[in-house]
């Protein structure tokens, strides 16, 4: 397994392009699915969760052809509705294939989906409410069938703004005959992206990025092109990577709007954090200590809870952190703790004490965020820090030794003898 080497106290200077989203890319190649034809998806991230998708998608019967940033995917002759179970325990997301197999075959069957370090990954919201649409779920040896030839439109109320089940269910409400209302729906960005590819589809979907979305069934769906918003957790990244080493730092690419939540916080600890043209600024000196909670957007996202506790383990003063999202998102701590960072764990709530170094130290990768929070952490580290299974990294950062190494940082990848 790859790991990084790091050695820290280089401020990060330059200017760097964030990508397509990551949790955009997913669920608009797994809706593709819907359209008896080619879509094409532009802006689509070279990494390993496209990948996997790309492969589920293939052993779906569609045509995948991979471009530079973008992806060809012709879903006419889809004809398979079963994910092999290496492959749903392989990524999340996966489980995006059910909402629009349900839709384009009437049948799904899928193993119950990976989760990572990060904690259960439940899915009975997403049955909820693919059954409230019609379909009929049943549930054995640890696989889930939905069946529905004749889904029908539904009021469909989330127990919580799941991201993932909003998304299922829309692409399921997309064919089914009558109209749809899903209330408490999730408000990230990437469901509005992915409403915007439907749309273009010729789905009639309404309301995403509000709590109700409103969706009216569909016969016929076309062909689209769609280029997939920037990833703003890619974005949030590099941002308290460029304030924690108090660096100046140009991001190129980005929705302000959708990094908000993240530039309001660094800005509360000191930072400048200026909306330049289509990117932003970010520049710091030493941070002061501020407190994060948590929540579904536009609240602090959880994607962005790692990176900046690895940020406020060297700010002046006490933090507090609160996880409201996910059970078990603290399996950085421990890593952080290995570099020198002064933390407590109170059940949801961590308590960050500020030191004025870490110090480097071979530390481990446990999911894709923890991963890429030690690497920040190497970034200001008092000598050299090896970080292990960059897989996990790999998940969801295009290049990111590449593009550390553009704005100054000393990093550095092995490839491990496999
Ligand atoms: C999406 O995951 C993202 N992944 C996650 O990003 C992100 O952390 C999460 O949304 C929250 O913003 C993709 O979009 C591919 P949820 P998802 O359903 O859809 C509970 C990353 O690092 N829940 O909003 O799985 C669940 O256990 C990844 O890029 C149920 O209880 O998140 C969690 O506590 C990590 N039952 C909470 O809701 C369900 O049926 C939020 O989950 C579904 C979810």
């Amino acid at each position: 397994m790859d790991r990084f080497i790091i050695t820290g106290g280089t401020p990060l200077k330059g200017t760097v392009r964030i990508a397509g989203a990551k949790n955009a890319t997913l669920p608009i190649m797994a809706a593709s699915l819907l359209c008896p034809g080619t879509c094409q998806i532009n802006e689509v991230p070279d990494l390993r969760d496209v990948r996997v998708m790309c492969e589920i998608l293939q052993l779906m019967g569609a045509q995948v052809e991979r471009g530079k940033g973008c992806c060809r995917i012709d879903a006419r002759n889809v004809a398979a509705c079963e994910v092999p179970e290496n492959l749903m325990r392989e990524m999340r997301s996966s489980i995006f294939i059910m909402g629009a197999l349900l839709g384009r075959l009437g049948k799904v069957k899928v193993s119950y989906p990976g989760g990572c370090a990060i904690g259960p990954r439940p899915i009975d919201l997403h049955l909820k409410g693919l059954a409230a649409l019609g379909a009929k779920i049943t549930e054995k040896h640890g696989y889930v069938v939905a069946e529905g030839k004749e889904l029908r439109g539904s009021d469909v109320h989330l127990d919580f703004p799941s991201v993932g089940a909003t998304e299922n269910i829309m692409m399921a409400a997309v064919c089914a005959r009558g109209v749809t209302f899903i209330r408490n729906a999730a408000k990230e960005p990437e469901v509005v992206d992915l409403q915007n590819f439907l749309n273009k589809m010729g789905a009639k979907i309404r309301g995403a990025g509000t709590d109700t979305i409103k969706i009216e069934g569909v016969t016929d769906l076309y062909p689209s092109n769609h280029s997939v918003i920037p990833d703003r957790i890619e974005a949030g990244t590099f941002m308290v990577a460029a304030a924690m080493t108090q660096g100046d730092v140009y991001l190129e690419n980005v929705i302000a709007e959708h990094t908000e939540p993240v530039a309001a916080k660094l800005r509360e600890a000191g930072a400048e954090v200026e909306t330049v043209g289509e990117g932003i600024h970010v520049t710091a000196r030493r941070l002061q200590a501020v407190d994060i909670k948590t929540l579904p957007y536009p609240g602090y996202p959880t994607d962005m809870q790692p990176q900046t506790m690895a940020m406020l383990s060297i700010a002046e003063g006490t933090s507090v952190v609160i996880e409201n999202i996910f059970v078990n998102r603290f399996k950085h701590v421990d890593e952080l703790r290995r570099m020198g960072a002064q933390i407590k764990i109170e059940g949801r709530a961590a308590v960050i004490h500020g030191v004025e170094r870490l110090s480097g130290a071979c530390v481990e990768a446990s999911d894709l965020r923890a991963g890429v929070a030690l690497v920040l952490a190497g970034l200001v580290a008092d000598g050299q820090t090896v970080v292990d299974h960059v897989y996990h990294i790999d998940r969801g950062y295009e290049g990111l030794e590449e593009k550390l190494k553009k704005l100054g940082a000393q990093i550095r990848r092995v490839q491990e003898a496999r």
